[in-house]
């Protein structure tokens, strides 16, 4: 049995979910981290949020890392109440950008390495699509790459794409929040055949052009019938965004998971520093013609997954331990 450290550190990667036609069922990490230390607290929970995407989240025990803790402890039949939890995140809230799948996998995992890692990441992996209801997001974070997966109430199955190096990505982050149940809450209840047939050829495709790096496909494949066209009315300049980035030197162009940010994949191989700039400009001054302040990131696709960090020093602060690695 591995002894029990005194505190865990954690790297979460964020993600995006859906990547077009792969509703609920594809996932990609990306180079956009969020940090948490876990420690057994002598008397009373402690909760520490840095940085300046955590306003109006919880610090008392209704906090989702505590939570999440807890629901570990409880599978694996242990009891730790009192916990000391920091964690620094620079994944903006509500923006489709994973950062709640991001707190519940690095709980997750952070949890489990606190009491000696009883639970297998599978486990994990099942605990965490029960609790986020579908497995893109919180697979992207936890096995990071490109993710395929299904979750049927019951159990999730995924399978893991390493992203070739070349695919780079350029996000554009709207200055407003949207909260997942809103943007779940326009979609319709039922859909049709038609709609049903569209996705399930275009998402086919999109996992066949990334799995071989066919990346002239991606254009043909990244267009969905289930979501955006129902989402676009809560982003104003994002249909015409999905309409012409292609256009602009994109691959494709998809809502990041349920918004507001929009997401382009760019082939790094090919585009020039000059069509990079374009793109770029294209997305930004497409939203600012809606009113629509945006701040444009340059990622990768991450291929690690939630890492738990062994090189950390105990004695300093999580803040000391990440600076440097940290964006802001
Ligand atoms: N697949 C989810 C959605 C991702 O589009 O609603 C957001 O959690």
């Amino acid at each position: 049995m591995s002894s029990q450290p005194r505190s865990v550190y954690v790297k979460v990667p964020a993600s995006t979910a859906n990547l077009g036609p792969g509703f609920d069922a594809l996932g990609m990490a990306l180079n956009l981290y969020a940090w948490i230390e876990m420690s057994v607290a002598q008397d009373r929970t402690t909760i520490q949020l840095y940085g300046d995407q955590m306003d109006g989240v919880p610090t008392d025990k209704s906090n989702l890392i505590y939570e999440v803790a807890q629901q570990v402890f409880r599978k694996a039949g242990v009891e730790h109440p009192e916990l000391n939890i920091s964690m620094y995140s620079d994944i903006p809230l509500t923006r489709g950008l994973g950062s709640s799948a991001s707190a519940i996998v690095g709980a997750l995992v952070a949890a489990n390495a606190l009491i000696g890692s009883p639970l297998s990441r599978d486990e994990l992996f099942q605990m965490a699509s029960d609790l986020e209801k579908h497995p893109d997001n919180v697979g992207a974070s936890l096995f990071g790459g490109l993710i395929a997966a299904f979750w049927d109430g019951e159990r999730a199955e995924h399978l893991r794409i390493e992203p070739e190096d070349r695919l780079e990505v350029l996000v554009a982050i709207p200055e407003f929040h949207l909260a997942t149940e809103k943007a779940r809450h326009v979609l319709p209840t039922t859909i049709s055949m038609k709609d049903a047939v569209f996705n399930v050829g275009h998402v086919s495709l999109l996992v066949a052009a990334l799995a071989t790096g066919r990346y002239d496909m991606i254009r043909h494949a990244m267009k969905d019938a289930l979501h955006q066209p129902y989402r676009a009315p809560l982003i104003p300049g994002m249909s015409d965004i999905l309409d012409r980035a292609v256009e602009h030197g994109a691959l494709g162009v998809a809502l990041s998971g349920a918004g507001p940010t929009l997401l382009a994949l760019v082939d790094a191989a090919a585009t020039t520093p000059e069509g990079k700039a374009e793109l770029e400009r294209f997305l930004r001054d497409t939203l600012a013609r809606e009113g629509i302040a945006a701040t444009t990131l340059w990622l990768k696709p991450c291929g690690e997954g939630t890492q738990v960090l062994t090189h950390f020093d105990p004695l300093c602060t999580l803040i000391e331990n990440i600076k440097g690695e940290v964006r802001a």
